[in-house]
């Protein structure tokens, strides 16, 4: 079985993908709604969070984890590390894929913008990983996204808030910007009206694409939800995202 986690509904969009690839694949999927925003905490605040919501899936029976927040995987080394030596688990994340997926698709020398949380970016991770393939990251942390993703905010206050970070990244030549903070995906479309001639690039299919190739999919297609305070917004996206399937979801 795989575990998923991310501090709210962000992480929909690698389950999203992950089904798509393997439909039989049994799921749990950890959502830290207490806790959300990840992206404004500090690493060793994120290292502790990372080690409950491992451990709570590990102990529902998940055998592999999918990190699926760009602000655990930047910023979670130490503690995971120790995690692992203690106990047995896959894990997959967020940026070795990403990095994957679009160094064979960037030229040499090309900028890429990256809008991400405060931590994501302020680890530095992308951009010493694509530092070596000869691609330049721009990156700018966007506070308070995720939580007006989270909280359904209209498209207007959206755009008000992540629009002078696009500017600034087509000003820099960016003609591709990863959207580097699995929320943002959620509302693609409303990057894509602000700037339609800019490839908002998603992660999720490349995670997902590893997850499937690295771990074990077979199953029954069971898919349970396990969220640390309820949400409405998460639950209307998951009745929208998965409207054929059956799921649990359970208020811890
Ligand atoms: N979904 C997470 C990420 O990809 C965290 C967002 C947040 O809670 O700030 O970074």
């Amino acid at each position: 079985m795989i575990g998923i986690f991310d501090s709210g509904s962000g992480g929909l969009t690698v389950l999203k993908e992950i089904r798509a690839l393997a439909p039989q694949c049994d799921i749990v999927y950890f959502g830290d709604f207490v806790h959300v925003p990840y992206g404004e905490k500090t690493p060793e605040e994120l290292g502790a969070l990372t080690v409950i919501a491992v451990e709570k899936l590990l102990e529902e029976g998940a055998t592999e984890i999918v990190s699926a927040c760009n602000s655990v995987s930047a910023s979670i080394a130490q503690p995971l590390i120790q995690l692992l030596g203690r106990k047995q688990f896959g894990m997959i994340e967020m940026i070795g894929p990403t990095v994957g997926a679009l160094k064979e698709q960037a030229q040499e020398g090309i900028t890429i913008g990256l809008v991400a949380t405060p931590a994501t970016v302020r680890s530095g991770i992308y951009h010493n990983a694509f530092s070596a393939e000869q691609i330049t990251i721009k990156a700018i942390g966007i506070p308070g996204l995720t939580d007006a993703i989270e909280s359904g905010a209209d498209e207007a206050t959206l755009t008000n808030i992540f629009s002078s970070a696009v500017d600034e990244l087509k000003k820099a030549s960016c003609s591709t910007i990863i959207l580097g903070c699995t929320q943002y995906p959620l509302i693609k479309e409303v990057f894509e009206s602000y700037s339609p001639d800019t490839i908002f690039f998603n992660p999720a299919h490349a995670v997902a694409d590893k997850v499937v190739k690295r771990f074990d999919t077979d199953g029954n297609g069971t898919l349970r939800f396990l969220l640390s305070q309820d949400s409405d917004i998460f639950r209307k996206m998951v009745t929208e995202f998965f409207p054929e399937e059956e799921y649990v979801i359970e208020v811890l």
